[in-house]
């Protein structure tokens, strides 16, 4: 069964309308992607697997932990690179596997680029990132591909979503546990978010007078 999570937030709902506003500059937005997906994940790792782990303070003995499991970050390019950066901030020892995904303009279908995930030794959990949940077809290719190299947990992390989005996650990958900052109204006719934020990947990477 799908877990969707919404995450509550009074610093996510700030950021997150700062995020949407036409006016917020490319270098504001990176940022501001960057503050989401440190709060998102915070929430997602939730159920991160850890271990004891015994330190030597300065004045004695302490019992902690220390992250048990394999954790493999795999944003979804391009948009998903400005989640990186901060998922690597609080999970240092995390792998990054980028796969590169376009939406098809006329078709609105995902279109591979790029993927080197590997035949074997899959990590533990995979933590796939990409602001936009809107038609879900490229956050499912994505999964596709890393349930093929043999993933048992995946996590999605998006700011935003689309009913639609989540929907055909949920049907193609049940057991995928999915955190957005917001789901939105609907998608329009060009299957754009609404009321949404815009082309993520064109407002972080300052691209958008290209298209
Ligand atoms: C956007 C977004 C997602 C995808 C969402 O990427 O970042 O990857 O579309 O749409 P979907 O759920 O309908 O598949 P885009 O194709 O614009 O590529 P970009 O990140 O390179 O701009």
């Amino acid at each position: 069964m799908t877990q969707v999570t919404v995450v509550d937030h009074p610093l996510v709902h700030c950021h997150l309308t700062t995020l949407r506003e036409s006016t917020t500059t490319p270098a504001e937005f990176r940022q501001l992607v960057r503050r989401l997906a440190m709060l998102l994940i915070c929430e997602a790792t939730q159920t991160l697997g850890v271990e004891p782990r015994q330190v030597r303070s300065p004045l004695g003995v302490v019992e902690g932990c220390q992250v048990a499991e394999r954790v493999g970050v795999v944003p979804i390019l391009r948009a998903g690179l400005g989640m990186v950066e901060p998922v690597l901030e609080l999970v240092p020892d995390a792998e990054v596997w980028h796969l590169g995904l376009y939406r098809d303009e006329t078709t609105a279908q995902p279109v591979e680029y790029y993927s080197k995930l590997p035949d074997a030794s899959p990590v533990d959990v995979a933590l796939v990132l990409d602001p936009m949940l809107a038609t879900g077809g490229s956050a499912t290719a994505a999964l596709k591909s890393i349930t093929a190299w043999g993933v048992r947990r995946t996590q999605l992390i998006s700011v935003i979503a689309a009913p639609e989005g989540i929907e055909e996650v949920t049907r193609c990958f049940p057991e995928t546990a999915i955190y957005v900052a917001a789901i939105d109204r609907e998608l329009n006719q060009q299957k754009f978010i609404v009321p949404g934020l815009g082309d993520a990947g064109d407002r972080i990477f300052n691209t958008s007078s290209a298209s």
